[in-house]
């Protein structure tokens, strides 16, 4: 399997000209720091820290910025960037660890502070024509340190000091390289967003001509040069990503297209028919809908255990694509909607940082043996960035704004055994939760609203009898990045609306509860 390289390593100026690296040691916000470079109209890229100098060359950057990390530099084995990387003339921006490495290397030290500085802190700013453009002389940062710079070698200027941190910000008098103690990149610094333009545009010289517009053109051009006069494969899963991919792939290649729609039999109530409406307003090309409820329901049958029901679930996926695949004529191609933040979490990315952040569980992901070769055209961008591309590419608003829902589909959400019956129940329920908070135009403020059915029942009163019946949590969450959450405040009547129509329309549940867990330490889903 391949994917298509970055343009610029292609040697053809494009979007991507002004391109800034940023150099990953370990920290959580190297995602972050990519965002804000990129909410700059300024390509970023998130790399391995030891990168090699010809890779560095080969990307062109305009600037490099060296991410935080919980690492202590003078420790051993503690990770470093290639010192030659600091000597090349293009300009770098060490954040926190990469402050302190990039003043180490070049001939300061760096020692365990006496006073830690974690939150807020107020920062006095001596100044810098370039850096510093614009910023006023106090102002708040938000510091997250055990380690600070203890000496500069003489090559370099402070810039800016808090109470217990004299050098928060420093310039080589050189090189162009500068070092910020704290952290631009979070809101919680409220002029970051503005010293990391400076950086991008007044010390890289970047102008800001990165668009998603443009992306989308590039992205065209380089599948029509990937996939000539072949057929591609697309899954439909009802999601934004499939449906970006496949929008842009329409784009590219028309009726060379052959999407695939599994109905495994959890899909949400009227998932099928909308995602068929949704891609014959959208698409003139091939829509394959495979009926596999039956095959998925005797797969699963007897299954309690949540690792069991996905791997359960993703063979008989597997099965059930490559069936329907080898139908389809002159198919060389397989689009996946992988996004940048899969790249990186799953370490796949030729220059992307060790460490698997996330054991993720996506049960979707196709084996290698089925022989396609791999078109990933969302493969650069952060899922906000698929949004806005799905909206400049004319898909519908209850498309780009749906909320996630997992692979392994209502099965994680039917816990215990999943039977036909129960799934049916569940897929009422669900269907209530959504309605009603969009109803009460809470929707696009919520990031995952749901129901799960519970293998408990309960005693309760319905008229005069006395019932036995099941229980529904209902789970709804806010979150950025679906690595941590909180449990949304929804209003007592949305709730109790909710609670209602559940016990009143849907038969066999006689108690609803709401799930006021974070995550962590609990999860979004609950299996
Ligand atoms: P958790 O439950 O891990 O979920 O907090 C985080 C996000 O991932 C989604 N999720 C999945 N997505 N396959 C998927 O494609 C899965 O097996 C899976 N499990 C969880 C979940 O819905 C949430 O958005």
């Amino acid at each position: 399997m391949s994917h298509v390289p970055p343009a610029s390593l292609t040697g053809s100026p494009d979007v991507f000209d002004e391109r800034v690296l940023v150099l990953d040691f370990g920290s959580q916000y190297a995602q972050l720091i990519a965002r804000r470079v990129r909410e700059q109209n300024v390509y970023a890229e998130i790399v391995r820290h030891d990168i090699a100098p010809e890779r560095v060359r080969a990307h062109r950057p305009r600037g490099i910025i060296l991410s935080g990390g919980p690492s202590s530099v003078y420790e051993p084995g503690a990770p470093r960037c290639h010192p030659e990387i600091l000597q090349m003339g293009i300009p770098v921006l060490g954040i926190c660890y990469g402050m302190q490495l990039v003043t180490q290397i070049l001939g300061g030290q760096v020692a365990n502070s006496p006073a830690r500085e974690y939150g807020r802190t107020r920062c006095f700013i001596q100044g810098d024509p370039h850096l510093f453009v614009g910023i006023m002389d106090q102002t708040d940062v938000w510091m997250s340190h055990g380690d600070q710079v203890a000496r500069v070698s003489e090559d370099f200027v402070s810039l800016a000091h808090t109470e217990t941190c004299p050098l928060a910000a420093v310039r080589h008098r050189r090189l162009p390289v500068y070092g910020l103690q704290f952290h631009p990149e979070v809101t919680h610094t409220p002029q970051g967003s503005r010293i990391l333009h400076n950086f991008v545009t007044m010390v890289c010289g970047c102008e800001g001509r990165w668009r998603l517009g443009d992306f989308a053109r590039e992205a065209i051009h380089r599948m029509r040069r990937q996939i000539g006069g072949a057929r591609v494969i697309c899954g439909l899963s009802g999601g934004v990503d499939s449906a970006v991919t496949a929008a842009l792939l329409y784009k590219a290649i028309g009726r060379q297209l052959s999407c695939i729609l599994v109905n495994n039999g959890l899909l949400r109530k009227a998932e099928q028919e909308s995602v068929i409406a949704e891609f014959s307003n959208h698409f003139q090309t091939d829509l394959h809908v495979v009926d596999a409820r039956d095959r998925f329901l005797t797969a699963l049958a007897g299954i309690v255990h949540p690792d069991q029901k996905r791997r359960c679930i993703g063979h008989a996926f597997i099965e059930c694509f490559k069936q329907e695949a080898t139908k389809i004529e002159n198919a060389r191609f397989l689009a996946q909607g992988t996004l940048y933040p899969d790249v990186i979490e799953s370490g796949a990315a030729p220059d992307g940082p060790a460490a698997t952040i996330k054991l993720h569980h996506n049960v979707g992901g196709l084996p290698d043996e089925l022989g396609f070769e791999l078109v990933e055209p969302l493969r650069d961008l952060f899922k906000d960035e698929v949004r806005k591309l799905g909206l400049e590419l004319g898909l519908p608003d209850d498309v780009v704004w749906r909320h996630p829902f997992p692979g392994p589909g209502l099965a994680v959400r039917c816990l215990g055994e999943v039977t036909r019956e129960r799934l049916d129940v569940l897929r009422e329920a669900d269907a209530i939760v959504v309605q009603e908070i969009k109803a009460a135009g809470l929707y696009l403020e919520t990031s995952q609203a749901f129901a799960v059915l519970l293998p408990v029942q309960s005693v309760g009163v319905m008229g005069d009898a006395r019932t036995y019946d099941d229980a529904v949590a209902v789970r709804c969450v806010h979150t950025d990045d679906f690595m941590t959450a909180d449990w949304s405040r929804l209003p007592a009547e949305v709730l109790a609306r909710i609670s209602t129509r559940i016990i009143n329309e849907v038969r066999g549940v006689n108690r609803v509860c709401y799930d006021i867990s974070s995550k962590p330490p609990a999860t979004i889903e609950w299996e």
